[in-house]
C-alpha cells in the first residue's frame, strides 16, 4: 500500500509497513527514535515516521561492537537508519494494539543521521502542551501522529474535492493576492507598493470580483484553493488566513449551484470516510431564526425555540406582556434533563443570557419529584400556564429558560443558551449533520453606521420578484443565496450574482455609495458587467472548517500546519516583525 514511500530514498519500508508475512526480509528502515529502551544487555527502539513505528532490537550478537555502542547512547527524536532482518516477535511480546505489533527488526547496523537536543515537549498523541509551545515548536508539534493525520485528511479533502470539480468540467485558475479590496465584510490586510508611493495593494478577502470576471471572461467553470485574508476578530473557527474552496459557475439558477456542490461534497464525504444522509435539507434563513436562534443551525439536537407571544401578550408578567406588546417576542426553551438543576447553576444561565444581550432569564423549573420552581409562576393564569406547558411539551425534569425581547435579541439570547444546554446535557457533538439555509434577505441595517448594508456581499442578486424592493423596502427584499451549514458551523456560503450594470449600481447606491465611490472602488466590475456579463453564481467553502469537523477537532488551528495565534502572531517565525527604516523610506511610510 505504501510501496511508493520506499522509492527514491534511504529506507526499503515505512515504519508502518512491515508484517508477520515479512518475516525474513532485509530491510532498512529511516526515522525518529521514540522510545528507547536497555533490556538487560538487548536494546529495543521503537523507531517512528510518518507512517508508524517498527520495534527494533540491537543484540550484542548480531550488531558490531562500535554500531551497539550507538545504539546504547541515543536520544530521543535521533535521527537514524537501520539495517536489519525482520523477524516475528516472541508470542508474549506480541502488541496487538500497533499495526506491526506482530514483529520486529533484528538490526545488524546503525547510521545516526542527525543527533537532537532534548524536545521541549514529548512527541506523542493527548499531550497536555499549551497550544503557544505547540505552536512555537510547530514542526514537532506535526510530528505528532495525530496532528499529521490531520494533515492528511486535509490533503485527502482536497484533492477529493479537486477530482470532483475536474470531472464536472472546471478549471483551476489562480488570482492575485496583490490586489484591490473585495468587501466581505472584515478589514483589508494592506500592503504598500514601492513604485507606486502612497499606494497600497488589499489582499483578498475572498477572490471574489476577480471569479466574477472570469465568468465574463468566458471561463465558464472556475475553482480554486484560494487563500483569503481578513483582519477580524479571531476565534476558534476564524484565522487571519484561511483557505476557501471558491467555485464560480456561469449560466446557471441557485439550484444548478447547490446541486453540483452537493454532488462534489457527497464525493468529498465518501473520501472523508464519512456517510450523511443526501439530497440534503434545505431549510429558509428565517425559519432557521424562528427555531433555533440563528441562521448555522446544529440540528444534531432537538430543543428548539418555542414563541409563547400570543399566550402571555396580556398577562400579569410585566417583563412578557411588555415586550409582546412592545412588537417584540417571548420564546422559551425546554432544556430536558436539567429541571433538577440547582438555583446557582441556573443563575450562572443568567450570565450566558446577559452576554448575550438579555435584561433577564426567566426561567421555570420541573423538578422530577413533580414540583414546579420558579418565582414567575404566580404572574400567570392557570389557563396561561398550562398553554405555555402545552407548547413546551413540559415534564417533570425539565427546565425551561425564557427570552422576551425583540426578535432579534430573544433568538440571539435563546440560540447561546440552547447550544450551551446542549454541550451541558451531552446532546450535541454526535455525528455529523448537513444542510443548508437559504433565501437570506438582501440587505440589513448597521446600526452603527446607520445604514442599509449587504447581508452576504453587494454583488448578491435580488429575487426577480423583489427588484421593486430595493429602494422602497429594502429589508423585505430576498437574494438568491444559500449557506452550507454542517455541525452548528457555517461551512460555506453563495450566491447568485448580479449580471447587469444597471441592477449592480442601484444596489451599491442602495449601500450608500455615491456614484464617485462606485466608479472609483467598483469601476472595473460595472464596465465589466456592461460588455456581455453571463448570468452566474457561486460558492465558497471554509475548507479548515470542514477538515476541522471531519477531523472532530475545537479549532481550525489543529487542521491548518502553521497557524496564528488569537492576536495573529506567529510564535515559530515571530511574524508580524518590525522592519527597518529603510524599508520604511522605500516605500514611502514613516510610523506615528
Ligand atoms: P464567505 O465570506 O461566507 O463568502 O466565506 C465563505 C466561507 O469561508 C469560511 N470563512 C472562514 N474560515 C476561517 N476563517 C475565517 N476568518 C473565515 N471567514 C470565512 C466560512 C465561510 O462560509 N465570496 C464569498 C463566497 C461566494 O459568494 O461565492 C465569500 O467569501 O466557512
Ligand atoms: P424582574 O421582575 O425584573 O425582577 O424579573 C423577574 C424575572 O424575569 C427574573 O428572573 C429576570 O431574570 C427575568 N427577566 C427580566 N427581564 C427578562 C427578559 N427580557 N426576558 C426574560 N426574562 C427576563
Amino acid at each position: 500500500m505504501t510501496d511508493f514511500l520506499n522509492e527514491y530514498c534511504l529506507h526499503s519500508h515505512t515504519c508502518g509497513q512491515l508484517r508477520a508475512a515479512d518475516a525474513g526480509t532485509s530491510v532498512v528502515l529511516t526515522g525518529w527514535v521514540w522510545h528507547n529502551r536497555d533490556h538487560g544487555g538487548l536494546i529495543f527502539i521503537d523507531l517512528r515516521d510518518r507512517d508508524g513505528y517498527t520495534q527494533c532490537v540491537f543484540d550484542p550478537d548480531q550488531v558490531g561492537a562500535e554500531d551497539f555502542a550507538k545504539a546504547e547512547h541515543l536520544g530521543r527524536e535521533w535521527v537514524v537508519q537501520v539495517h536489519g532482518t525482520v523477524r516475528p516477535r516472541i508470542p508474549e511480546a506480541v502488541n496487538p494494539n500497533m499495526v506491526t505489533g506482530e514483529i520486529e527488526v533484528l538490526a545488524a547496523s546503525l547510521t545516526v543521521l542527525n543527533t537532537s537536543v532534548t524536545p521541549p515537549f514529548a512527541i506523542e498523541d493527548g499531550i497536555e502542551t499549551d497550544e503557544l509551545t505547540r505552536m512555537k515548536w510547530r514542526y514537532l508539534d506535526i510530528r505528532r501522529p495525530e496532528m499529521y493525520k490531520n494533515l492528511h485528511l486535509r490533503h485527502t479533502v482536497t484533492t477529493a474535492m479537486r477530482n470532483a470539480l475536474n470531472a464536472r468540467g472546471f478549471l483551476e485558475v489562480e488570482t492575485p493576492i496583490l490586489t484591490k479590496s473585495t468587501p466581505e465584510g472584515a478589514r483589508d490586510y494592506i500592503v504598500p507598493s514601492r513604485p507606486n508611493p502612497g499606494k497600497f495593494y488589499a489582499l483578498p478577502q475572498s477572490p471574489q470580483l476577480l471569479k466574477q470576471m472570469l465568468m465574463v471572461a468566458g471561463v465558464e467553470r472556475y475553482y480554486q484553493i484560494a487563500r483569503c485574508f481578513r483582519d477580524e476578530d479571531l476565534r476558534a473557527d476564524r484565522q487571519p488566513e484561511f483557505t476557501q474552496v471558491d467555485i464560480e459557475m456561469s449560466f446557471v439558477a441557485q439550484d444548478d449551484v447547490m446541486n453540483m456542490m452537493e454532488d462534489a461534497l457527497a464525493e468529498v464525504l465518501a473520501a472523508a470516510g464519512i456517510t450523511h444522509p443526501f439530497p440534503l435539507p434545505r431549510m429558509e434563513y428565517r425559519e432557521s431564526l424562528e427555531r433555533f436562534g440563528n441562521d448555522r443551525p446544529d440540528t444534531r439536537f432537538g430543543m428548539e425555540l418555542v414563541d409563547l407571544t400570543g399566550i402571555v401578550k396580556d398577562c400579569g408578567f410585566k417583563v412578557f406582556s411588555a415586550a409582546a406588546q412592545a412588537g417584540g417576542v417571548v420564546k422559551a426553551i425546554n432544556a430536558k434533563g436539567a429541571g433538577d438543576w440547582s438555583r446557582g447553576e441556573i443563575d450562572k444561565l443568567a450570565d450566558i443570557a446577559a452576554e448575550n444581550g438579555a435584561k433577564g432569564m426567566a426561567w421555570i423549573a420541573f423538578t422530577s419529584d413533580g414540583q414546579e420552581k420558579s418565582p414567575i409562576i404566580k404572574f400567570f393564569t392557570e389557563e396561561e400556564f398550562a398553554a405555555m406547558k402545552e407548547a413546551l411539551d413540559v415534564q417533570p425534569g425539565d427546565l425551561v429558560l425564557f427570552a422576551a425581547d425583540t426578535f432579534e435579541v430573544a433568538t440571539a439570547v435563546l440560540s447561546a443558551l440552547r447550544l450551551h444546554m446542549g454541550q451541558a446535557l451531552g446532546l450535541a457533538g454526535v455525528g455529523h449533520s448537513l444542510l443548508w439555509v437559504v433565501n437570506f434577505p438582501l440587505f440589513k441595517y448597521d446600526k452603527e453606521e446607520k445604514r442599509y448594508a449587504a447581508e452576504h456581499h453587494p454583488f448578491t442578486r435580488a429575487l426577480d420578484s423583489d427588484l421593486d424592493k430595493i429602494e422602497d423596502a429594502p429589508l423585505e427584499c430576498g437574494s438568491y443565496s444559500y449557506d452550507l451549514v454542517m455541525d452548528g458551523f457555517e461551512i460555506g456560503g453563495g450566491t447568485i450574482r448580479i449580471h447587469t450594470a444597471e441592477l449592480q449600481r442601484r444596489v451599491l447606491h442602495r449601500i450608500g455609495l455615491t456614484d464617485e465611490e462606485i466608479n472609483e472602488k467598483f469601476g472595473y466590475l460595472i464596465e465589466a458587467l456592461s460588455l456581455g456579463a453571463p448570468p452566474h453564481g457561486g460558492i465558497a467553502l471554509g475548507l479548515d472548517r470542514l477538515v476541522m469537523l471531519l477531523a472532530g477537532k475545537d479549532s481550525i488551528r489543529d487542521v491548518i500546519a502553521f497557524p496564528k495565534t488569537s492576536s495573529a502572531s506567529d510564535p515559530m517565525t515571530a511574524a508580524p516583525d518590525h522592519v527597518s527604516q529603510r524599508q520604511l523610506k522605500e516605500v514611502g511610510l514613516r510610523l506615528l
